[in-house]
């Protein structure tokens, strides 16, 4: 199987975790992607959607499937979307498409984190990829000095800025041994927004695409 067909093989998985009659939260990017395509087939089983970015937003409203304000949701049983990097606990990072905050929103709300990627995504450290970190503009400077202090090298991504009408600087250089403790610290840097480890709240199950087939852990 290519990359492409462990991703698409991951999301048709990722359906039968789909609970009959409710509201699925639905993250972004390609692989999310393969699973709103998944999704649209049994549009009729659900009640709608909670999207983790404006482009999940419009994908689900192309195929009919009703996307729903999370503010108007009182109960969001699963959550299904990808990832950048991941590890056996089940830590991630994400915010390769810039979609940190709102995912991170989601996946707290969701009783059920299902992550879905093909088998390249499986790491042992994470830190490799480089850390997302969503900002306030005015503090792009000084959350950049705060993150080189703490051993990582901030490169502001070009010509991007999120739905939330902020930046991202896509930290390089860090080898994260201990993911939720520095989720925790870039947590108190003021002016961050969102930071891109989701180890705090990881995932509940991973569905990895392999040459082999969908493999499950949890
Ligand atoms: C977007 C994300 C994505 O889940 C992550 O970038 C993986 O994307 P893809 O499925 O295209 O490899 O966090 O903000």
């Amino acid at each position: 199987m290519t990359q492409d067909e462990q991703k698409r093989a991951a999301a048709e998985a990722a359906i039968k975790h789909v609970p009959i009659g409710c509201i699925i939260g639905v993250g972004t990017g390609s692989t999310a992607n393969y699973f709103i395509d998944e999704l649209a087939k049994i549009k009729h089983k659900i009640n709608g959607a909670v999207a983790s970015s404006d482009a999940t937003a419009k994908r689900l409203k192309s195929h009919g499937i009703e996307v729903i304000d999370l503010n108007n949701v009182d109960d969001l049983p699963v959550y299904v979307d990808g990832a950048d990097e991941i590890t056996e606990h089940l830590h991630m990072i994400k915010g390769g498409g810039g979609a940190l905050t709102r995912e991170k929103i989601v996946a707290a709300v969701a009783k059920k984190f299902i992550c879905i990627t093909d088998e390249t995504k499986l790491v042992n450290i994470l830190g490799n990829f480089p850390l997302p970190i969503e900002v306030i503009p005015m503090a792009r400077s000084y959350v950049a000095r705060e993150i080189t202090l703490l051993g990582g090298q901030p490169a502001l991504r070009q010509n991007f800025i999120t739905d939330n009408g902020n930046i991202i600087l896509d930290v390089h250089n860090l080898q994260i041994l201990n993911p939720v403790e520095l989720e925790t610290k870039l947590n108190q840097i003021t002016g961050i927004v969102t930071n891109g480890l989701f180890a705090r709240r990881a995932a509940d199950i991973l569905l990895l695409g392999t040459v082999e087939g969908v493999k499950t852990m949890s």
